[in-house]
């Protein structure tokens, strides 16, 4: 499988681990000379350009978008039009004009749109998953979602204090898709209406909050941003509240921050008595070695993507809720100009011209 890879700072680390899960680089972009210096070591035999476009010239089979965040969608559009696969980092569009155009270019292409979540195939996140599949959490009333980095003011400002570059000009509620993602995967549902509040208000941009009702009836609580006491697992937190059980991420430190909490209440459990459960996830490895816990989710978003393109696998997270989660960010930064009014995330199955629901 032929594959290009466009920005190359998360996009070499997805690079590395193309080559690794049997991908060929065969071309990667970047504008920036230096980060395409970098490149050449990493990536023997891939050609080096500065315009994306070039990449269309190679006979692609997919393309892995990891440019700008708030730039993929016309990028995703051009490959799809040609019948390149595309596998996008971390926000599908910036507005619901741009969803919906994204969604189109999606259902008419020969290809495939596939969002580069790694964060609904975590470890923990996919333990979670396997406990809501067995019924024993019964019907998920509340989810929690946390992806929160604790990190020092210095680092912050770092980050995001620059308003040329992409950290630092998108709304502060742009980069719900990690906590969102996991929400719409577990619940199977679609969100309706979002609630945004700063957690500081003196320092707005650093954390957000958002409450997010599903279509289900469930609620979603999201957080997400820069607060101190990060999470080891790969700055996500996981909590899913059942009408018979709860199953959450363990809050500790090092390894045991991938496993999951499961209790049963005595009401609910066979036993007559409260159920606590541990749950740890079995390792994953490829070609005979370990993978790393972090890298877990990119290793088998790739591996899915292979499978999309080599054997018509359906996607793992594919365009409408990759397109759903992006609008919860843009309809939180509404919220959040505007006294954390209630305000309606577009409806991402009337935004398709007659397709299927996902
Ligand atoms: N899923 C994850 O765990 C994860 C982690 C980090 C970043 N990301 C996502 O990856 C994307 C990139 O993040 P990053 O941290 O690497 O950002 P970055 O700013 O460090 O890198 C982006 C690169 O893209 C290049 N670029 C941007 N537009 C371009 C264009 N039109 N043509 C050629 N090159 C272009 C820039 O020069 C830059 O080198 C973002 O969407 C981010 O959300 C995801």
């Amino acid at each position: 499988m032929r594959v290009g890879v466009i920005g190359l700072g998360m996009g070499l680390h997805l690079a590395d681990w193309c080559r690794k899960v049997g991908m060929e680089v065969v071309a990667a972009c970047d504008r920036v000379p230096e980060r395409r210096a970098a490149a050449r070591a990493r990536l023997p035999g891939a050609v080096l350009v500065e315009r994306w476009q070039e990449l269309l010239e190679h006979r692609l089979d997919g393309v892995v978008l990891a440019n700008d965040f708030d730039e993929h969608a016309p990028l995703a559009i051009t490959f799809l039009h040609h019948g390149v696969h595309v596998l996008s980092e971390s926000a599908a569009c910036v507005d619901a004009a741009e969803g919906k155009r994204l969604i189109a270019a999606a259902d008419r292409s020969s290809a495939t749109y596939s969002f580069a979540e790694n964060y609904v195939a975590h470890p923990h996140v996919r333990l979670i998953q396997q406990a809501i599949e067995s019924g024993r959490l019964g019907r998920i009333s509340l989810i929690e979602t946390d992806y929160l980095h604790g990190m020092s003011p210095t680092d912050v400002a770092g980050l995001i204090g620059d308003p040329a570059h992409w950290r630092g000009r998108i709304a502060p509620t742009a980069y719900c898709t990690h906590t969102l993602s996991p929400v719409l995967a577990l619940t199977n549902a679609w969100p309706v209406e979002v609630s945004a509040f700063s957690v500081e208000e003196s320092d707005p941009r650093a954390a957000v909050v958002m409450a997010v009702r599903l279509s289900s009836g469930a609620l979603a609580l999201t957080r997400h941003g820069f607060l101190q006491g990060e999470p080891d697992s790969h700055w996500s937190w996981v909590s899913v509240r059942g009408t018979k059980a709860l199953a959450e991420s363990v809050r500790a430190a090092g390894e045991r921050s991938w496993s999951v909490r499961v209790r049963t209440e005595s009401w609910a459990a066979s036993e007559g008595y409260a159920r606590e459960e541990e749950l740890t996830p079995p390792p994953l490895t490829l070609t005979g070695e370990p993978v790393a816990r972090g890298a877990e989710g990119t290793v088998r978003i790739l591996l899915a993507f292979r499978a999309t393109v080599e054997h018509g696998k359906p996607p793992l997270v594919p365009v409408r809720p990759a397109v759903a989660a992006s609008l919860v960010g843009v309809a939180g930064a509404e919220s959040l100009a505007d006294n954390s009014r209630p305000v309606p995330v577009p409806v991402v199955r009337s935004l398709e011209e007659g397709g299927a629901d996902r």
